[in-house]
């Protein structure tokens, strides 16, 4: 079976390989819990193995998107040149000075066609074999009852043109779930990112709860952040009672 490498030190290594290609993953945590360096992460490794891919924005301002990247020491402009890697910008909605140097905007963020219309040509455009949605919760989270109906149409659009996604997915700390049934059904896969007070101290943990074609670790692991990204430890175990 054919694998795409999160090239996440560790996490790999959980995942027996890696993600199946194709697959849809729902990445899902609370504030902070690294979801946005996670999948940034995952999005450069394959740019520096020849993959290209697409990072769709709805949180934060490409601009500001490029300058974290660089300060973790992954600078994507000279693959924006190249043609194989793209922004989708669905944050600043063309507004501003700066939005208008983007190549990929969609001008009306409620208009879910649009979306997927500018999703697929920056898809198309780069032969993205990776892809990322920060955050997927920013499309349905004032209209749950589109959610399972977005979803679906996100993963044949992501799948079809031969991605394999991570979709950024944003709960409440205290949240069990994962971004509500609707999603959490449709996804090929969920990896959940938390931080938990732990005497005194917060202490990072992700668990892979589902990933469809594929044997997966089932414990908890702890992870870390560093200036170079995130480090995941498969040989330690988190026990907490969260669940
Ligand atoms: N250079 C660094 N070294 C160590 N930790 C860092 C570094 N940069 C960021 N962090 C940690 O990463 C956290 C932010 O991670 P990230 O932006 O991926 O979170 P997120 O899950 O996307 O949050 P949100 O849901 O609010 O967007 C910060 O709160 C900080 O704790
Ligand atoms: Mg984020």
């Amino acid at each position: 079976m054919e694998r795409v490498k999160t090239g996440i030190p560790g996490m790999d290594e959980l995942l027996y390989g890696g993600i199946p290609k194709r697959n849809v993953v729902l990445l899902s945590g609370g504030p902070g819990t690294g979801k946005t360096i996670f999948s940034q992460q995952y999005i450069y490794y394959g740019l520096t193995k020849g993959e290209p891919g697409v990072y769709v924005a709805l949180e934060e301002h490409p601009v500001q998107i490029r300058k974290n990247m660089a300060s973790l020491g992954w600078d994507v402009r000279e693959y924006e040149r190249k043609g194989l890697f793209a922004i989708v910008d669905a944050f600043t909605g063309g507004i501003g000075e700066a939005a208008k140097r983007e190549k990929y905007v969609v001008t009306s963020i409620d208009d879910f066609g649009e979306f997927i219309d500018v999703l697929k040509e920056a898809l198309r455009d780069t032969g993205a074999v990776r892809a990322v949605v920060d955050s997927v919760s920013t499309l349905y989270i004032t209209k749950p009852s589109v959610a399972r109906g977005v979803m679906m149409n996100l993963k044949r659009v992501l799948a079809g043109l031969g991605a394999t996604s991570l979709l950024v997915s944003q709960v409440s700390v205290t949240d069990r779930g994962f971004g509500g049934p609707g999603v959490e059904h449709a996804v090929d896969g969920i990896i959940r990112l938390d931080l938990d007070e732990i005497n005194g101290e917060l202490q990072r943990s992700l668990i892979i709860w589902k990933m469809r074609g594929t044997k997966h670790d089932m414990r908890r692991h702890p992870f870390e952040i560093t200036d170079r990204g995130i480090i995941v430890y498969p040989d330690k175990i988190v026990r907490t009672t969260r669940y």
